[in-house]
């Protein structure tokens, strides 16, 4: 399976082995190009930009994947891309690309839900969690707890009512003069500062319920650094601070979810998942709790290719493909 990802601005391209049950599943190869330097001047992703070197960067990068892998195209069994959610342009360009493709060599191509593909990823791991298990996917565009009982059975316990996770890390390290991207710079600032030098609440955590809001911590960071004296060290401690309440914030929802449906097992998925300190506290919290997390390595965290042929591959071994049509869903449910 060829898997393509392109719904940002990360181009990803994968190759996956994947029967079911069969020995030898796995990985052959992945590749990935991050566009970040192309945005960085303007504060966040151009959606045009981004499509025009998904068009400059797929080909080439499906190209290196074959020649790690030592396939030709002749070899490949499907393609799976990301047909939604994401910026539409940047949808079209994998998923014109990956159909071309199958079309061309007479294979089945599959479009993958973006968040599957994220939700799926810790299976790409070694001691992949069995379902039943739930769910954080915290991304970019996504602060979402679901309850996985199978492959494709899937329901929405929280959702975030504003900002997603990685958009409020990515909003309050601009409103402190972070660098795009901000959210792991963000991070990176949180190590050195100190501890208790600053607090913010833990949002929708006093009241029952599974959904996420964190535009008003955004607004706590903003007066917080506007009274303060901004110096470095007042900008890492109230990173430190920020990261501490969104973290807790995650935690506490986390266990109520695993509560309310009786898993013990947690997936944590998507970019968000890369945070240091949500890792070690929420694996700290299962060994308290009695519950396993499971996460993918870093690297598939983020946006990926790897993610996307693994959805694509279980949902063809399950029969499911799609006509011929070059269809894409820039705002799709998962
Ligand atoms: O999953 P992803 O690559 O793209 C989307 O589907 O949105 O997630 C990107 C998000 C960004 O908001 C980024 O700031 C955040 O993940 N992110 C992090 C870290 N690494 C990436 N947020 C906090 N801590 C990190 N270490
Ligand atoms: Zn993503």
């Amino acid at each position: 399976m060829l898997g393509i990802e392109t719904s940002c601005d990360e181009t990803g391209v994968a190759l996956l082995r994947w029967e079911q049950d069969a020995p030898g599943n796995g990985l052959l190869s992945h590749t990935l190009y991050s566009q970040i330097k192309l945005h960085a001047e303007y504060g966040g992703v151009v959606p045009e930009l981004a499509s025009r070197d998904h068009v400059r960067k797929l080909l080439p990068l499906v190209r290196e994947a074959l020649g790690q892998a030592g396939l030709a195209p002749a070899d490949l069994g499907g393609v799976a891309y990301t047909a939604g959610p994401g910026l539409v342009g940047a949808l079209l360009v994998g998923a014109s690309a990956a159909r071309a493709m199958a079309w061309a060599l007479g294979v089945p191509a599959i479009g993958v839900h973006h968040m599957e593909g994220h939700l799926l990823a810790p299976l790409l791991e070694e001691d992949p969690p069995e379902p039943p298990f739930v769910a954080l996917l915290v991304s970019g565009g996504h602060s979402m707890l679901v309850e996985v009982k199978g492959i494709g059975d899937y329901k929405i316990l929280g959702d975030t009512l504003d900002d997603a996770a990685g958009e409020a890390f990515d909003k309050t390290a601009k409103l402190m003069g972070l660098p795009y991207p901000g959210g792991p710079a963000l991070a990176k600032l949180a190590e050195q500062g100190r501890p208790g030098t600053f607090r913010f609440s833990r949002p929708m955590t006093d009241r029952p319920g599974l959904d996420f809001s964190f535009s008003g911590l955004k607004t706590q960071v903003l007066l917080a650094w506007q009274q303060s004296d901004q110096s470095e060290q007042t900008r890492a401690d109230i990173a430190r601070a920020f990261e501490e309440a969104i973290v807790d914030t995650m935690i506490i929802k986390c266990r109520r979810a695993l509560q309310a449906s009786g898993a013990k097992r947690l997936v944590i998925a998507g970019g968000v998942g890369a945070n240091k300190r949500l890792r070690t506290e929420l694996a700290a919290a299962g060994e308290k709790d009695g519950f396993k997390a499971y996460f993918p390595r870093l690297a598939f965290c983020t946006d990926n290719g790897a993610m996307i042929a693994l959805a694509g591959a279980i949902r063809l071994a399950h029969g499911q493909h799609q006509d011929e049509s070059v269809q894409v869903f820039p705002r799709w449910d998962l």
